[in-house]
């Protein structure tokens, strides 16, 4: 296909589909333009502002005709900050788009053939997160704290955001009072200088442990001040934390946390277990969802009691130990040191006496345990974006568990990897259930089942 579509010119078209980023996709005599805040369905006037071989970029002018599922975004810094993407869209056009991206992937991607379950949504999809990482700015005097602008390293001062839990936004508004009263230096990443680089706001399910992190250009700590002023407003915040961060970097936290008021962690419980949460640890941002996933993955997985199950790319061992008074035997798999240590830990605090923690990569701790003579009945798999290594698809299928929970946060990987378990290793694919554990955002989890082929 030759295409005719030039940057700079002008269109009018109606909206087709969606991308896996949530945006709205045109065609001009076939060649297909991305364009940002657009809805499925609606007749839209845009212009051309990026070409390429393929497809091109385009900015939307004019709703001609608005889709019913339009919205007024909720938040006014939506059209400025890249935290969202979606938040034009209705929950249930959200919805409908995640179980669409889902079905594009399994369906007509990898051509599997299987349902796709409507999407498992938040009763109010606001104010959930749990966990905030805001870069922090000082621009003209002034500070800033809050997100960046999308492609850029302007930091948005936001005072409200939508998706933390409120309790964050009343602790970052404080905090930016605090450090301007006491004249904090803030980090200027052009010039390497300057000290507090990002704040974070963790809390669990209830508020009743919140914690607070400054990340930091340096050993200084000149926070004892606003510590004070903080936990007398704050009685929640049951643990303050520095993490020191002197590298020239894009990466936020550095290797060395120190503890400066309260606890190293704060603690959460999902669906009745209780996990100590470090603050470098990986922990679903979303509780309502996390026990919403975590139950459809228990139900998928049928356990009756008598099995070996193993529990890879564990993080601090949630699912496994959700399920561990449904097994005989927990093997959990995860290759950050302090994620295992943190997963042995919340055992023993759990009172799991039949679990084992194995620290390193899951494509190769898996191989050594098979060769061990280890034989799992399910195994839970919930790898980062990348999917799973190919050589631990393999020990998968040399090992051959009656079942495998797939819960993945990216679909084209979960796609690819169902199509190795499915073909060469003879599995059968469940349906595929979206659960929505990011709203406003182009985010997508969802979870299955692989069972063995009689
Ligand atoms: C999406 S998180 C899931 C964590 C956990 N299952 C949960 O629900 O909280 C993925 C985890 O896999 C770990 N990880 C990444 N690559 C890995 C690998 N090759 N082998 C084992 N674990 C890995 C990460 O450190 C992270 O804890």
């Amino acid at each position: 296909m030759t295409q005719s579509v030039t940057k700079n010119s002008y269109y009018t078209s109606t909206v087709e589909d969606y991308t896996h980023q949530g945006l709205g996709v045109v065609k001009i005599d076939g060649y297909p333009v991305f364009i940002q805040d657009v809805l499925k369905d609606e007749k839209i006037e845009f212009k051309v502002i990026k070409t390429n071989k393929k497809f091109g970029f385009g900015r939307m002018i004019k709703v001609i005709e608005p889709s019913n599922e339009r919205i007024i975004p909720p938040c006014e810094y939506y059209y400025q900050c890249g935290g969202c993407q979606i938040q034009p869209l209705s929950y249930a056009e959200q919805k409908g788009f995640k179980k669409g991206a889902v079905e594009a992937d399994i369906n007509r991607q990898a051509r599997l053939g299987v349902d796709i379950h409507d999407t498992i949504g938040m009763e109010q999809p606001l104010y959930y997160r749990n966990k905030s990482q805001m870069p922090v700015q000082k621009v003209d005097g002034e500070i800033r704290i809050g997100l960046y602008r999308p492609r850029s390293h302007d930091v948005i001062d936001i005072k409200h955001c939508y998706i933390q839990k409120d309790i964050h936004n009343d602790i970052m508004n404080e905090v930016r009072e605090l450090l301007k009263t006491f004249e904090i230096s803030i980090y200027d990443e052009n010039k390497h200088k300057g000290l507090l680089r990002h704040l974070i706001i963790r809390s669990n399910h209830d508020d009743s442990e919140v914690q607070v992190g400054f990340i930091t250009n340096g050993r200084k700590n000149p926070f004892s001040g606003i510590i004070q002023i903080l936990v007398e407003k704050f009685p929640m915040i049951t643990s303050v934390v520095q993490n020191f961060n002197m590298d020239k970097t894009n990466v936020i936290y550095g290797s060395e946390t120190k503890v400066l008021y309260g606890s190293e962690y704060i603690t959460d419980e999902l669906l009745g277990k209780k996990f100590k949460i470090r603050a470098r640890s990986f922990y679903q941002v979303n509780h309502e969802q996390t026990e919403k996933l975590y139950t459809e993955a228990l139900k998928l997985a049928d356990l009756k009691g008598d099995e070996t199950i193993v529990d890879t790319y564990c993080g601090i061992g949630t699912i496994g130990q959700v399920a561990a008074d449904h097994v005989k035997k927990l093997i959990g798999i995860e290759v950050v040191d302090s994620a295992v240590e943190d997963a042995r830990e919340n055992a023993q605090l759990n009172g799991i006496k039949n679990a084992e923690y194995h620290l390193g990569k899951s494509e190769e701790v898996m191989k050594r345990l098979v060769a061990d003579g280890v034989q799992p009945d399910v195994v839970f798999v919930d790898p980062p974006r990348k999917g799973c290594h190919e050589d631990f698809l393999q020990s998968l299928i040399d090992v051959s568990p009656e079942k495998i929970v797939y819960i993945s946060c990216n679909p084209s990987t979960l796609q690819r990897d169902l199509k190795i378990l499915s073909g060469e290793g003879g599995y059968k694919v469940s349906p595929v259930t979206p659960v929505d554990l990011f709203p406003q955002t182009n985010h997508i989890e969802a979870v299955t089942v692989l069972t063995k082929n009689e």
